[in-house]
């Protein structure tokens, strides 16, 4: 790794659009001050923002619809997944075309538009970067299987089978690595009798990264959305790119975490260096990858700013601490969360960036997730809770769309009630083989599926939520509970979750302590109090020093603080009506309280 690190920084040119060295005075805490680390970040899952034009699919003109919307919350950056040509096997991460939209979306004029509007309202967009694989449907790929001498043959990872003494006309797969989707990462191709990688479905074939010819393509693209004024790039799977010399089977170790083997190849870095090199270093451009398989150390080797790759990282430490294998549930406690917001904090540098997540489009709803949704007070409370934390602690924040909302899980009872390709497949691969009840699968997917984060937003208490039209059949089922959780509702309501959202995250905004101060845990063995600082001293201004503390439980507790430090002034608090200050805190359930100290 660090043979690849002084290779390629010898080789590169100088760098011109990266900001320049700051001077050392206009650090801030030692950091270099950017806008992306002061961004707020809201992600649009397009198929399920807005209808606006009744065929039940989200479109672009939907979201344009509620830019206001998205600006009076206050978040000023939106990563939209992906809305390219897809045959959608996963939803617009395979493919086909990554310079056309998607016609269920819309047209490019649509994109342009909502574009142009985004940055009407000083607010910015970065885009899906799908690069890890294609769609087999796109150009490349069907070149690719037509033949083995095709240009395009080795864009993609082509392999003999192993003899199957068993039945020799049905060779064995190249290699033992299991897809992310169940079954084998290879798939069987009649034309040319051999079998192509695919680490996610057979629809999604693994770009072969090690020919120069597909990173040139890679980099084209970028420059395609980028010169059009996009901000920059999520990056899907990123680490993914650079795979393991000869693709040796895993070893039965190996086997337990293949994601640790896939995200660190031997030219992951380099690659990204030189996609810094040819198009980021060119833009003003925000970067912020998908890094399964990367843990905290390895971190730094793709966000330090010195080693020019990416600007941060989405680490999984956190948002998969609640799951074990597949979907089945892990216990965990709060000393368990403290610990690695804290060991970020400790093992990230300066020159690091960091994000804080808790949901996503791969992730079950935030508030049923991490927080209670068994009554309506708690599912309230909570919600806003976990707004506070994620607007206060380190990092970048990224929020999914309807959380403002306190949107939660779905009620699914049935497997045919899911979409997900995943589960089709994990559904195969367990319960079609009788390695799960059915009732299992259901309840495990019911608690961490994917779909439950893809039920379309609750605009309002009309039929289909307001997410499409009356008459509209919505692609993916409306959540039940719309009537009593909706977006029209919430902005009637100033104590809602929406307004508490957008308290929490003005004030994020207003501080740059919030963005660029030290962290400091106050008790991180306490079970249910989380408790931490943010301060921030810059010369010549006065000390910036915050108070966060939250109940995180239904157990109401009498906490003390450390020695020295008290409460001042309530700046922001989950409850209506407390005034509550001094050393010692009465916190009810679930209450977040943020204080100047
Ligand atoms: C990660 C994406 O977030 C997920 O939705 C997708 O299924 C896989 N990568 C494959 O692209
Ligand atoms: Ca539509």
């Amino acid at each position: 790794m660090t043979f690849c690190f002084a290779q390629a920084q010898q080789t590169a040119p100088a760098v011109t659009a990266q900001p320049a060295a700051h001077p050392a005075a206009s650090l801030i805490n030692g950091y270099q001050p950017v806008w992306w680390k002061e961004a707020v970040v809201y992600q649009i899952y397009p198929r399920s923002f807005q209808d606006s034009n009744g065929d039940g699919i989200g479109d672009l003109n939907g979201i344009t619809q509620h830019l206001d919307y998205l600006q009076k919350l206050g978040v000023n950056v939106i990563w939209l997944s992906p809305h390219y040509d897809s045959p959608n096997a996963d939803n617009g991460y395979d493919i086909r075309d990554y310079r056309k939209v998607m016609s269920e979306f819309g047209t490019m004029a649509d994109f342009d538009r909502m574009l142009a509007a985004i940055k009407t309202r000083h607010m910015r967009l970065i885009v899906d970067l799908v690069v890890n694989h294609s769609s087999d449907e796109h150009h490349w790929f069907a070149e690719s299987r037509s033949s083995k001498e095709n240009p395009y043959r080795d864009y993609y990872f082509w392999r003999d089978g192993r003899p199957n003494p068993a039945d020799p006309a049905h060779p064995l797969p190249p290699n033992n690595y299991p897809s992310y989707f169940s079954g084998s990462a290879w798939q069987y191709d009649a034309t040319t009798q051999q079998f192509y990688l695919h680490l996610f479905a057979a629809k999604q074939p693994d770009l072969n990264w090690d020919n120069a010819k597909v990173r040139e393509d890679v980099y084209s693209l970028m420059r395609f959305w980028l010169d059009k004024g996009v901000d920059g790039f999520r990056m899907d799977v990123i680490p993914l790119i650079s795979k393991q010399p000869g693709l040796p089977d895993l070893t039965a170790e190996q086997m337990k975490d293949p994601s640790r083997i896939w995200a660190n190849g031997p030219h992951r870095d380099e690659y990204l260096q030189q996609m810094n090199r040819e198009v980021l270093s060119k833009y003003d451009a925000m970067t912020v990858g998908e890094a399964l398989g990367i843990t905290l150390p390895e971190q730094t080797q793709i966000v330090n700013s010195e080693r020019h790759e990416l600007n941060m990282i989405f680490n999984f430490d956190a948002v998969r601490l609640n799951r074990g294998a597949n979907y089945s549930a892990r216990p965990w406690n709060l000393p368990e969360l403290k610990a690695i917001y804290d060991s970020h904090a400790r093992v990230l540098g300066k020159a690091d960036w960091d994000t804080v997540f808790l949901s996503n489009h791969d992730n079950s709803r935030l508030v049923s997730n991490w927080g209670d949704d068994s009554t309506p007070e708690f599912r309230t409370r909570s919600a806003k809770l976990l707004e506070t934390m994620l607007l206060t602690l380190r990092g970048t924040p990224f929020l999914y769309q309807g959380d403002e909302l306190g949107m939660t899980n779905y009620p699914f009872t049935r497997f045919d009630q899911f979409d997900d390709i995943e589960v089709k497949n994990l559904y195969k691969a367990t319960v079609l083989t009788g390695q799960m009840p059915e009732a299992q699968f259901v309840a495990e997917t019911q608690r961490f599926g994917r779909d439950n984060a893809r039920t379309p937003m609750q605009w309002s208490g009309a039929p289909n939520a307001g997410f499409a039209p009356a008459a509209a059949k919505p692609w993916l089922a409306v959540n039940p509970n719309y009537t009593a959780i909706n977006a029209a509702a919430e902005l009637a309501d100033p104590e809602s979750i929406y307004h508490y959202t957008q308290r929490a995250i003005a004030l994020h905004h207003a501080h740059l302590a919030f963005v660029y101060g030290g962290y400091q845990d106050l008790d991180p063995t306490h079970l249910q109090v989380y408790a931490y600082t943010r301060t921030l001293t810059e010369p010549g201004k006065p000390d910036q020093r915050f108070l966060v503390v939250l109940n995180y439980g239904q157990k109401p507790v009498e906490y003390t603080l450390p020695a020295g430090i008290k409460a001042g002034k309530l700046l922001l608090a989950n409850i209506p009506g407390t005034t509550e200050a001094g050393a010692t805190l009465h916190l009810t359930a679930w209450e977040a309280r943020v204080y100047s100290y």
